[in-house]
């Protein structure tokens, strides 16, 4: 007996350690710290006032305008230099026509790849590298994190932003507004509201309900202004009737007032047409301030710049002398909060940190990179008998980019065909254009397409007839075809997604990101990315179709992008609350891909989830927690994401919408306890009656998925 009893507390011992030397409390968004100025936000006013009673009213003007394209202008007498702003999200772009810039700055994979990757504190750290760079380059304000919401596939500029769910963008942006400006460069949030297509962009009004405007467009600039970033950006397009960046509905009431901005608020570059109105909308500074001399396209715009303006409208009794003042003190404010009256912007002893910003991408592209196809576990290609890897397509010895103002060219490039040639070899074989004979002789095929995307102008969604039967000779002539698609956002893969065994969402990998690809072909990497978008069959399935005017087609010159001669075109967001997968999942539509989705070569259980309480009141957050098992054979990552289902609503909501994720690592075998916290806010939906966020009492289911359609366990509690 005693024997027996021994045993089994030997036994009970045993199980307990073994259960706890696994496993590991994890707690989601632990530990955010907002950035603080050296210098606060009371004081720094304070200080601003008081250099402003030495100027005069001309000379205040001169600081609601910028100065030579970037530029805007500084106090001497009081050591405030004049700033340097400049691109962008992704990297330090760097201006050839100007004088003392960079000789080099890192290209780190897109945003939309870094949103990929889940990783928040990843997030902070790829911005501070950016961060870091620009104190090396003199650069004072970073123009960026963009952040508009992926509304339509077919909007150039998606690869500079961070998808579709306002959640996920939320926790990376307030990272990334940290990293910046922890190393004392100013980032600023944009484009403030509502640009989520670039066609016709200066034309176009985008006419949206406050609902929408509130859980869709806005957190991820209220997550970036909660984080302590200093300026605001605002966009070329029009918001409900009256352009964005002289909108008092825009600037005064959503920014300032709703959402409590309180710094610098600025113009895109010529997005202002009336300067009265900008004035009085609360816009601090007009960028770039003024036109270009020989611009056939800006000249046509006149003179409607605030700098030459203002004077004018003051004499008029139009504008008043505390307007100014105020966009005066905003400008001085920043820097004197920052602390440049008290040491330079400049800061060469960054540039070692280099090496450091290039393994911070590489980082990126490991994780960001997608794996969303591997029918027959053909990859990793060690699986498929690798003697001869055949690849062919685009982008093989050319690395792709965005272009536009986000445009970063990057140095010590790798592309596609070196990356793979030094991890596999003399196995790799690139053939511009194979025969069928080449094809079956591969025991891999590697077909790379895409899409070179930019700023300035929209792409279709279907890929060009070329790519298409590139691929579909592929398929026609192998059945171990993998294809890597390069691209800023979603594009038409249901023509040939059966036909082919595998897909991998590379984007746009930055300067040496192709390694990182190469490293996931051979298994050296296990892929944890997840799509911060859902993929589309068809584009006509997408929330925001159709959105150009009637009888138009999407263009590929600048020319079109600054006539203002186009009448204005409405852009009707009447799906409201409902994009990406909150509209696929609502209208039963079912996409390609689904958000949250990426596959491994590991697989992972869920078991066993409980909550704190089952019953929550204003104020009140419940933890969830579950267990986590990496049931396969090597070292990976999965990306668990909670969502939150409204059981029965006065309203229509969305069938679940994330409200929290966190990217766990196990090892084989391994598991963790994962503990995401869900607020009493997280319920609730904007309610338009009360101007207000709104938890209806009542059921909510809790649940825990590896991706959109995917949920793993569910969890009731109950809104009292
Ligand atoms: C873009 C902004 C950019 C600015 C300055 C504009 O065309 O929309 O994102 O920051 O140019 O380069």
């Amino acid at each position: 007996m005693r024997n027996t009893c021994i045993f089994f507390t030997g036994l009970l011992f045993f199980y307990l350690v073994s259960c706890t030397s696994k496993e590991q409390i994890t707690v989601e968004n632990n530990g955010f710290k907002p950035y603080k100025p050296p210098v606060g936000y009371e004081d720094a006013a304070l200080r601003a006032e008081q250099i402003l009673t030495n100027f005069s009213i001309e000379e205040k003007i001169s600081f609601i305008g910028g100065h030579n394209l970037f530029f805007i202008q500084g106090a001497d007498s009081f050591h405030i230099p004049r700033l340097y702003l400049s691109d962008a999200t992704q990297g330090v772009h760097i201006r050839k026509d100007l004088d003392g810039q960079l000789g080099k700055s890192t290209a780190f994979p897109c945003p939309i790849s870094l949103a990929s990757t889940w990783n928040t504190e990843l997030a902070g750290k790829y911005a501070k590298a950016i961060g870091e760079e620009c104190r090396a380059g003199d650069i004072a304000v970073l123009l960026g994190p963009g952040m508009n919401l992926y509304r339509i596939s077919q909007n150039g500029r998606n690869f500079e932003y961070f998808g579709e769910d306002p959640y996920l963008a939320s926790r990376m942006i307030e990272n990334y507004v940290v990293g910046v400006q922890s190393t004392g460069t100013i980032a600023t949030l944009k484009h403030f509201v509502t640009n989520n297509t670039d066609y016709r962009r200066r034309t176009s009004n985008s006419v949206v309900d406050e609902r929408a405007l509130h859980e869709l467009y806005l957190p991820a600039f209220k997550a970036g202004i909660d984080a302590g970033a200093m300026a605001v950006m605002t966009s070329y397009n029009q918001v409900n009737g009256e352009w964005a960046g002289q909108s008092s509905y825009v600037i005064n009431n959503l920014l300032r007032r709703q959402l409590g901005f309180k710094w610098l608020v600025m113009s895109d570059w010529w997005s202002i047409w009336d300067p009265e109105k900008a004035i009085k909308s609360g816009q601090d500074l007009d960028m770039p301030g003024h036109g270009i001399e020989g611009n056939e396209y800006l000249s046509k715009i006149g003179d409607p710049f605030l700098r030459s303006n203002a004077k004018r409208l003051l004499d008029e009794g139009k504008v008043t002398e505390g307007d100014i003042h105020r966009m005066a003190k905003n400008v001085l404010q920043i820097s004197i909060a920052m602390g440049l009256d008290k040491r330079p912007v400049k800061d060469t002893s960054y540039l070692k940190k280099f090496p450091e910003h290039e393994e911070i991408a590489l980082q990126t592209a490991r994780e960001g990179i997608v794996l969303l196809r591997n029918e027959g576990n053909i990859l990793p290609v060690s699986n498929s008998g690798s003697n001869s890897i055949l690849l062919t397509g685009q982008f093989v010895e050319k690395i792709p980019m965005g272009g536009g103002s986000a445009e970063v060219e990057g140095y010590n490039h790798v592309n596609m065909l070196n990356a793979l040639k030094t991890e596999f070899g003399d196995q790799i074989q690139y053939i511009p254009e194979p025969t069928a004979e080449d094809y079956k002789k591969a025991s891999v095929v590697l077909v790379s397409i895409g899409t070179l995307d930019s700023e300035g102008r929209d792409s279709p969604f279907e890929l060009d007839e070329n790519t298409i039967s590139l691929v579909s000779q592929a398929a026609q002539n192998s059945d171990k075809v993998v294809v890597i698609v390069n691209s800023g956002r979603g594009v038409k893969m249901s023509d040939w997604n059966e036909k082919v065994q595998g897909i991998i969402y590379s984007w746009y990998p930055g300067q040496t990101g192709y390694v990182a690809l190469a490293e996931i072909l051979s298994g050296k990497t296990n892929p944890s990315a997840r799509l911060p978008i859902s993929i589309e069959k068809k584009f006509e399935d997408s929330p925001g179709y159709p959105y150009i005017p009637e009888g138009e087609s999407l263009y590929t010159d600048w020319k079109t992008d600054v006539n203002m001669e186009l009448p204005i075109y409405d852009i009707v967001y009447d799906e409201g609350v409902l994009v990406g997968y909150r509209w696929y999942e609502r209208k039963k539509i079912e996409p390609l891909y689904p958000f949250g989705f990426g596959l491994s070569y590991t697989s992972f259980e869920y078991s066993g989830i409980k909550v704190s309480t089952n019953t929550m009141g204003p104020g009140d957050t419940v933890q969830v927690e579950f267990i986590l098992k990496n049931t396969g054979g090597s070292k990976g990552a999965e990306i668990a994401q909670l969502y939150v289902q409204d059981l029965e609503s006065s309203v229509l909501r969305p069938v679940k919408e994330l409200k929290g994720f966190k990217k766990v690592w196990l090892g084989p075998g391994e598991s963790k306890v994962v503990r995401i916290p869900v607020n009493y806010k997280d319920l609730a939906f904007w309610d338009e009656n009360s101007k207000g966020w709104k938890t209806e009492p009542g059921d909510f289911n809790l649940l825990i998925a590896s991706s959109s359609d995917n949920i793993r366990l569910t969890q009731k509690i109950t809104a009292r």
